[in-house]
């Protein structure tokens, strides 16, 4: 069987098989070539398929953000888990411990507080866990992380160091800034400033005699721009192996290296627009990685027929829940036809759904996001 369209419900993330896996391969292939580990972050997925594709490809391991996600992969085959947004409950912080010593499995924690290290040592001496410990480090998004010139960075490595409550591993940063950028140059060199940052915060560390095992950066944009990776050891992408709008705006891949979209229903039509089945519940209102409104509109669609037509693209220009706008192009589409949206950002595009769609040649097969919205919680 030949997959087809029609065989299809909508509105449906639909994955395109051979691109995820070349992607997933891509990387892997980056990673050995400058000799880094990488462990991808699955916020971008949530899947355990896919997970277990990365793994099965070289990752050492899986990054999440949430303590949530990390309990769906809280398991021998994922090798090692870091959970990369600070934990600053006790609650929350000791789900992961418990979990991380019931399952024998290796988990990383990240923080950027003296009340976060302060929480950190007590619940890990406390659940008898000792977790590995990485200090966030902020080189520009200005979200997470200690500024590199920031006197604390020395005295909580310090007391991490110290401690045989946890394992101090290293420092950890990530550019998200970068989805700001305009080029692939510019890209470049928020890459290199963070390189350079990150050694220069590993030799002040070793010169107070704390060991830095590992410098671990991470997003999709500036691993697929940087020019070196000198001193850095691990990488942790996690949007590379959809992609979406972000990456051909940039050049950093081509938009036939997207592999995912979302496949729609035409319910609609008015002088203006086409009307879709596919509404903010299913794109998300998100307006790039970083909530960065550098996109215009929620996406770009395209007839079916002429995926990735340029002559025949359509902007999403409006969203409601339940229903997308997009502004009529060069094909009168009627009530029935299907269009395929790349949108804006593809990780809460799946955040949002109950499972993938995923199609070769042959066959349509059916994935669940197992740590998206709708996930029962261990
Ligand atoms: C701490 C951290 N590491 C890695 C990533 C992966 O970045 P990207 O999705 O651009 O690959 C993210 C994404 O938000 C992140 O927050």
């Amino acid at each position: 069987m030949l997959f087809s369209y029609d065989n299809i419900e909508t509105p449906a993330v639909f994955i395109e098989l051979d691109k995820l896996e070349e992607n997933i391969a891509a990387m892997q292939v980056l990673a050995d070539r400058h000799g880094l580990r990488l462990k991808p972050h699955a916020k971008t997925h949530k899947s355990l398929q896919i997970a277990r594709r990365q793994i099965k490809s070289g990752a050492v391991g899986i990054t999440v953000a949430t303590v949530d996600e990390a309990l769906v992969f809280m398991h021998p085959e994922f090798k090692s888990l870091t959970v990369s947004r600070p934990i600053v409950s006790s609650l929350t912080l000791d789900r992961l411990l418990k979990a991380a010593r019931d399952n024998g499995l290796e988990v990383a924690v990240t923080i950027d507080s003296i009340e976060g290290v302060k929480l950190l040592l007590e619940r890990a001496a406390s659940l008898g866990y000792q977790p590995q410990v990485f200090l966030k480090i902020d080189v520009g998004l200005k979200r997470c992380g200690l500024n590199p010139e920031s006197k604390d960075l020395i005295k909580l490595a310090g007391i991490l160091n110290e401690s045989q409550a946890v394992h101090f591993s290293g420092i950890m940063s990530h550019a998200g800034h970068a989805y700001g950028a305009s080029s692939k140059e510019k890209i470049a060199e928020i890459a290199e400033f963070e390189r350079t940052a990150m050694l220069e915060i590993k030799e002040n560390l070793l010169a107070q005699d704390i060991p830095v095992e590992t410098v671990t950066v991470g997003s999709t944009p500036t691993i697929l721009a940087a020019e070196s990776f000198e001193g850095i050891d691990e990488i942790r992408p996690g949007n590379y192996l959809f992609l979406d709008a972000f990456s051909p705006r940039t050049g950093v891949a081509a938009t036939s290296d997207i592999s995912l979209s979302v496949l729609a229903t035409i319910v609609s039509t008015n002088e203006e627009f086409f009307i879709t089945d596919a509404g903010s519940k299913t794109l998300s209102s998100d307006a790039g990685g970083h909530g960065l409104s550098v996109v215009k509109g929620f996406g770009v669609a395209y007839p079916v027929e002429h995926f990735l037509s340029e002559q025949y693209a359509m902007p999403v220009s409006a969203l409601s829940e339940e229903h997308s706008k997009i502004l009529k192009g060069k094909l009168e589409l009627r009530p029935g036809n299907r269009v395929r949206i790349i949108p804006n950002h593809s990780c809460p595009v799946v955040n949002l759904a109950a499972r993938l769609v995923v199609v070769d040649e042959e066959k349509i097969d059916y994935w669940p996001v197992d740590a998206g919205v709708g996930a029962k919680l261990p």
